[in-house]
């Protein structure tokens, strides 16, 4: 077996470690490379960097591959439990039936936020996007719990993370409420993750939001197909604040504004917009399609692509198949699953999106069922948040409890000006 590579520059040669991880991916270790030769790799968008070593999750985009602790994705598609799901993302194993227990009590005491956080919510605008009211209320959280700032030990951790957890909901119920002008609603001890979170959102204070089982299963799905990716785009800026030993809070605060964006968790606002655009303007399927392959019409079939996946997402897969079981169950006939459908059929088949292996994505569907369930497409993203959350945490307290861990700090290749004077104003 390989277990070295040799650079060659000019007339030197230099050899660097190969490490190999459980599943075979290779990677040459370079960390001492400026040192030893005076160079750098120059990787925009990283997509050849491998930024850590982790046990959390394991993609193989090549074969559409993905499992949390080795565990295959789709192995939680029966009895969905997200709160199961976090606690082996954060944990390394499935919580035994204490310690589920003792999480879920962690997660119901902990789901009310101190009372004065009201008033935060109403110094927002009502048009605020709810990604920034979630980011601004997590940070403001942590002023409340000041014990965040120092987590000693599993213990003080466990306890974070579950409050974390707990209270990502209710701030996203209000930043809902505060946004339609109704009045908050406390949660339910008596309820469980998922139809707690619906209650804070759908209730009124005369009239209690009942979630049914279907709609309880279908979200509890949605929230863990995206509890984890590795080292995506939010993910590893919550590694990178967190290598500076910024707290856990702050952190992940930082995670939903890096999600925030269209071409990463923003994608399932836009998959519902595009649909809506081609329904509305009655622009047909084919249509859509050849607009997405022309560079010059700057449209991109949104929900598609993927920088690891260049296979099937079989999160894609899975939601398909729910959305598909979901809305007739509930009654909804949805002209945009239908346009979903077309437009899947139509690029499968098209040479542009096989060369590309460009292959639907978990945002591809995922808005389709949170617009069957009522949940408006301004929080889609926020839901997105929700579930990705518990992989956040679990890899600020890995990275935290490695040893050695270093700032996170790339560097660049400069391509600006050489030394210039500066020159007063009266001279410009
Ligand atoms: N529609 C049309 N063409 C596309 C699409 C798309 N959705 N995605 C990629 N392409 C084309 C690009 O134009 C490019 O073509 P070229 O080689 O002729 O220049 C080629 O495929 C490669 O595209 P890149 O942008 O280089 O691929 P990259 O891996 O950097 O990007 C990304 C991946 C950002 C997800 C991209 O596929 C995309 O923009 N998709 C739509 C947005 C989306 O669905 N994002 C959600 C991602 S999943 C997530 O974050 C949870």
């Amino acid at each position: 077996m390989i277990n070295e590579a040799t650079l060659v520059i000019g007339e030197q040669s230099f050899q660097f470690p190969i490490c190999e991880g459980t599943e075979g991916e290779r990677a040459i270790d370079i960390q001492d490379l400026r040192a030893r030769t005076g160079y750098i790799t120059l990787d925009p968008g990283y997509g050849n960097t491998g930024s850590c070593q982790s046990a959390i999750t394991f993609i193989d985009g090549e074969k559409g591959i993905l499992r949390y602790r080795g565990i295959p994705i789709e192995q939680f598609e029966q009895n969905p439990n997200f709160v199961e799901v976090a606690w082996l993302l954060i944990f390394g194993h499935l919580p035994s039936e204490q310690e589920y227990r003792a999480f879920s009590a962690d997660l119901t005491a902990s789901a009310n936020l101190d009372e004065s956080m009201k008033h935060h919510f109403e110094g927002f605008p009502r048009s605020a996007p709810p990604m920034a009211i979630l980011s601004a209320m997590i940070n403001a959280l942590s002023c409340f719990h000041p014990e965040c700032f120092e987590l000693e030990d599993e213990e003080h951790f466990r306890v974070a993370a579950a409050g974390l957890i707990s209270k990502v909901r209710t701030i996203a119920a209000y930043a809902y409420r505060h946004s339609i002008g109704q009045p908050y609603i406390y949660p339910d001890p008596a309820l469980r993750y998922v139809p707690n979170f619906l209650h804070m959102l759908f209730s009124q204070p005369y009239a209690e939001h009942f979630c049914e089982p279907v709609v309880r299963d279908a979200i509890n799905l949605v929230l863990l197909l995206h509890a984890d990716h590795e080292q995506n785009c939010s993910t590893s800026t919550v590694r990178m604040v967190g290598s500076s030993q910024a707290n856990l809070f702050a952190a992940c605060a930082a995670g939903v504004c890096a999600l925030w964006g269209p071409l990463h968790g923003g994608a399932n606002v836009a998959v519902l917009e595009m649909l809506d655009r081609i329904h509305r303007g009655h622009i047909s399927p084919e249509e859509y399609v050849r607009m997405a392959k022309d560079k010059d019409s700057k449209v991109r079939l949104m929900g598609f692509g993927h920088r690891v996946y260049k296979n099937f997402d079989p999160r894609a897969r899975m939601l398909a198949t729910v959305a598909e079981r979901l809305l007739p169950t509930l009654g909804f006939n949805d002209p945009l699953l239908d346009i979903a459908r077309r437009l899947e059929e139509i690029a499968l088949e098209d040479p542009y999106f096989v060369e590309r292996k460009l292959y639907p994505n978990v945002d591809f569907y995922s808005g389709i069922i949170m617009r069957a369930v009522g949940i408006p497409t301004n929080m889609f993203t926020v839901l997105f948040s929700i579930g990705r959350l518990p992989g956040w945490i679990a890899h600020w307290w890995e990275q935290s409890c490695t040893t050695g861990s270093k700032i996170a700090r790339p560097r660049q290749i400069y391509t600006g000006a050489g030394i210039t004077d500066h020159v007063p104003r009266d001279g410009r």
